[in-house]
């Protein structure tokens, strides 16, 4: 079974860059750009990323995202996961970056987004990897800073492919965001979010029915609405699970007992994703093989979650069904 997740062609949709950081490129970039950080080996660094909840992470990572200052940097970080992705027979992703991360320390939204594309354009050729980007808006802040971002956005709108909604969500629903997403949609990016991960189903109505999402990022508490779970499935609305993070975070207590497998069960469209992979112990091989492991998942559901990955994904369908094929093929040959 490892050996078959492992080999799987898959696609993944939902990875912060700022969050693939790993320890050892982050005491590089930070060595070089002469930045203290508050850690002096990797196993410190390991003894800080124990989370409580989504807070206690987001703090961490904000201050770790605080080094990168040059474009290289933001290559680096981006060609640093691609070239993971190629190891993983991931063959596509969806890339979300976190722009006013970066704007509010002063550095121009240019330099980011313009390291990130870099390293995309390169790992298409050198490595095969194909990836969009999706510019994630940070809901504990305002829509009017929001509103800013879509603006600086405008220049580089070819490179980007869709919004999305991150940060502290409880506290921050999606209504808040309502007339920066109207304005976004009219740029043409396509709207996705995330809702419910530690908010209530209740967010997750407002992404659907106030933002026009098309894909929901995480959806765990979904699970608390019936009703909202028949709408998910009606309307074909995919959610990108993070099995590790959701541990990691304590939204689940034990990935014996995680919603994925009910998920499948009731008819929704479940893809699995790492999220944050440097902080969370797995990139999205683990996360595929240690869920499979703890809910006894089947090679056929396996199969299922790749095929959602690729049809989900912001791919034009003449790509998606390249992809689809290419699974096909492997799964024919080896299930
Ligand atoms: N930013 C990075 N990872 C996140 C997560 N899991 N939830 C919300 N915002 C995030
Ligand atoms: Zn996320």
């Amino acid at each position: 079974m490892k050996t078959f997740i492992e080999n799987l062609p898959k696609a993944e949709l939902h990875l912060h860059i700022e969050g693939s950081f790993e320890p050892e490129l982050m005491f590089k970039i930070a060595k070089r750009n002469k930045i203290e950080i508050p850690y002096n080996s990797v196993e410190e660094i390991e003894e800080a990323y124990k989370f409580n909840c989504l807070q206690d992470f987001l703090d961490i990572y904000y201050q770790g995202a605080g080094v990168l200052i040059t474009e290289q940097d933001f290559y680096d970080l981006t060609y640093s996961y691609l070239e993971k992705c190629a190891t993983q027979n991931v063959r596509h992703t969806e890339i979300m970056f976190d722009p006013q991360t970066h704007t509010e320390r002063g550095i121009s939204f240019k330099t980011v987004i313009n390291g990130i594309s870099k390293a995309c354009d390169d790992a298409k050729e050198k490595l095969g990897v194909s990836s969009l980007l999706i510019m994630s808006y940070l809901r504990h802040l305002s829509e009017e800073d929001a509103f800013k971002t879509l603006e600086q956005s405008i220049p580089y709108k070819d490179k980007i492919k869709a919004v999305g909604l991150d940060s502290s969500e409880k506290g921050n629903p999606p209504s808040k965001f309502k007339n920066v997403y109207e304005a976004s949609i009219k740029v043409g990016y396509i709207p996705l979010a995330h809702a419910g991960e530690e908010g209530p189903a209740e967010y997750v109505w407002e992404a659907i029915d106030i933002l026009d999402i098309k894909r929901i990022d995480h959806g765990n508490n979904s699970l608390q609405d019936k009703n909202l779970v028949n709408e998910l499935v009606k309307r074909d609305i995919a959610l990108t699970v993070c099995p590790l993070s959701n541990t990691a975070l304590q939204v689940v207590d034990n990935l014996k007992n995680h919603p994925l497998k009910k998920m499948l069960d009731l008819g929704l469209k479940v893809t699995v994703n790492s999220d944050d992979p440097a902080y969370f112990g797995g990139q999205v091989n683990k996360n595929y093989i240690e869920i499979q492991k703890a809910l006894d998942l089947s090679k056929f559901e396996i199969y299922t979650l790749a095929k959602n990955s690729f049809q989900y994904s912001l791919l034009e369908n003449s790509k998606k069904q390249q992809y689809l094929n290419e699974l096909e093929l492997y799964y024919t040959n080896n299930k």
